[in-house]
């Protein structure tokens, strides 16, 4: 086999990682989540999980993933040949999770050109929410964008990881940031913004069920990017001096971050124009144009920043897209090309009924769900968390101590005080932890 392609540096990685992680999880689908699961109670679940399950997982992926330095499947194998199926459950969560990812990404695109000719800020606060389920509803128009979201993605990945990926994440992410902190001041003096501060981080316990808690799980998984062995895939391309340690936190922390800052620029906002915190999917392509109209050079300011999560939004897809090419390729022996025009098509496809869901076939449900809800109850809820727990296992009973944490120390040339409480965590908080919110999420506990 050729030599495989490496990260050229160690930011590179990290950024790629965080490129991944940060994304439509952070700005589209945890203020959504909060806004569902009733707020500050969700928000405290949400922080624990990272703390305890996030932060550990990813280094587990990581650490899985250097030392298979191969797809996502020979990796698994390569600890344990009966774990190999983790690797085929994220190639085929993959799949699904792409397919309503870039129906959504494909919203963005549209809300970016919208916002460079000036329709979007030049309506009215109250009308910006007709606009968007005018869009949305529609057969035809979104499914453009979809594909033309897709096709973004598999381009990128079709040039490979260091030209490809690495690139396009360096420059990028640090001013989506920036924008963000823009939009922070903005919504943050809003008249009316700080009811929807009080909302955002007063926890009110009677809120907090077991379907919040899977709720918050899931969405630790999603936006970490946890589960469906993309960091497996991406540490693969790493070089054996990386510090996977330090790397797990700074992603981690990073990825959290910019959620929780997301958060604090919807709620006030959505306090602010008097909107519905569990507007579900449609919230934030509602109310941050509303925050745009309030703001001198609103258009400008809202075409950079839905140009930017266009850019969040792909670094992540390409992160999902990269476990199945990496696979195909090395598994199948295709060529990248010709993965990724498979890959794209199969995920176009499969992103029509995902897209009708939010118009004509709104009808339609499936085990009491609609379709867009069903994929992504399945992606988030079901198949991320078992192969998490699955990987947890996996390198706490067959790996074992040692070589586990030979492999995050770089063979002990890494001082780590807090390796040994990352292999305890990983091999008895996480299977119990992951293994009780699993049985409720599937319907086995109810609480
Ligand atoms: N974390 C990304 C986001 O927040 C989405 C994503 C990328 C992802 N890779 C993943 C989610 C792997 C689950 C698994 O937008």
């Amino acid at each position: 086999m050729a030599s495989r392609d490496q990260f050229r540096s160690r930011i590179g990685f990290i950024l790629a990682a965080a490129g991944s992680a940060i994304g439509l999880g952070n700005i589209w689908r945890f203020p959504y989540m909060t806004g569902e699961s009733g707020g500050g109670a969700f928000v405290l679940m949400y922080l624990l999980i990272v703390m305890v399950v996030g932060v550990s997982l990813l280094l587990v992926e990581f650490s899985i993933g250097r030392h298979g330095k191969a797809n996502a499947v020979d990796s698994y194998a390569k600890i344990h040949k009966g774990f190999a199926w983790i690797g085929y459950l994220g190639v085929f969560t993959s799949f699904l999770l792409i397919s309503y990812y870039s129906v959504v990404g494909g919203w963005t695109i549209y809300y970016t050109l919208k916002s460079a000719t000036g329709t979007l800020t030049s309506l009215p606060a109250d009308q910006i929410g007709n606009f968007f389920g005018g869009f949305i509803s529609q057969p035809v128009l979104p499914l453009f964008y979809h594909l033309l979201f897709i096709f973004l993605t598999a381009w990128i990945v079709a040039k490979g990881i260091s030209g490809g990926i690495e690139k396009y994440t360096k420059a990028l992410m640090p001013l989506l940031f920036i924008m963000l902190l823009i939009l922070l001041v903005r919504a943050l003096t809003l008249p009316g913004a700080m009811k929807g501060v009080a909302w955002y981080l007063k926890p009110d316990f009677s809120k907090l069920t077991g379907s919040t808690v899977v709720a918050a799980c899931g969405q630790v998984f999603f936006s970490l990017s946890l589960g469906l062995s993309g960091m497996v895939t991406y540490a693969s391309y790493l070089s054996k001096d990386d510090n996977l340690i330090s790397s797990s936190f700074v992603v981690a922390m990073t990825d959290t971050l910019i959620a929780i800052i997301a958060g604090f620029v919807i709620f006030p906002t959505i306090f602010a124009f008097g909107g519905d915190p569990s507007g579900g999917p449609g919230l934030v392509f509602i109310s941050l144009p509303q925050i745009f109209t309030k703001m001198p050079m609103g258009a400008f300011f809202a075409f950079i920043f839905f140009l930017l999560l266009v850019i969040a939004a792909l670094t992540s897809s390409i992160s999902i897209m990269e476990v199945c090419i990496t696979f195909f390729v090395e598994k199948v022996k295709w060529s990248r090309l010709k993965a990724s025009v498979f890959y794209g098509t199969v995920c176009f496809l499969l992103g029509i009924p995902v897209s009708l869901s939010f118009g004509m076939w709104g009808d339609v449900k499936i085990l009491g769900k609609g379709i867009f809800d069903l994929f992504d109850y399945f992606c988030s809820n079901i198949s991320l968390p078992l192969s998490g727990l699955a990987c947890a296992i996996l390198v706490g009973w067959f790996w074992g101590k040692e070589k586990a944490l030979a492999e995050v120390t770089n063979d002990g040339r890494i001082q780590s005080n807090v390796a040994g409480l990352w292999f305890f965590t990983v091999k008895y908080v996480i299977p119990i932890v992951v293994g009780i919110i699993f049985l409720q999420a599937i319907g086995v506990l109810q609480v």
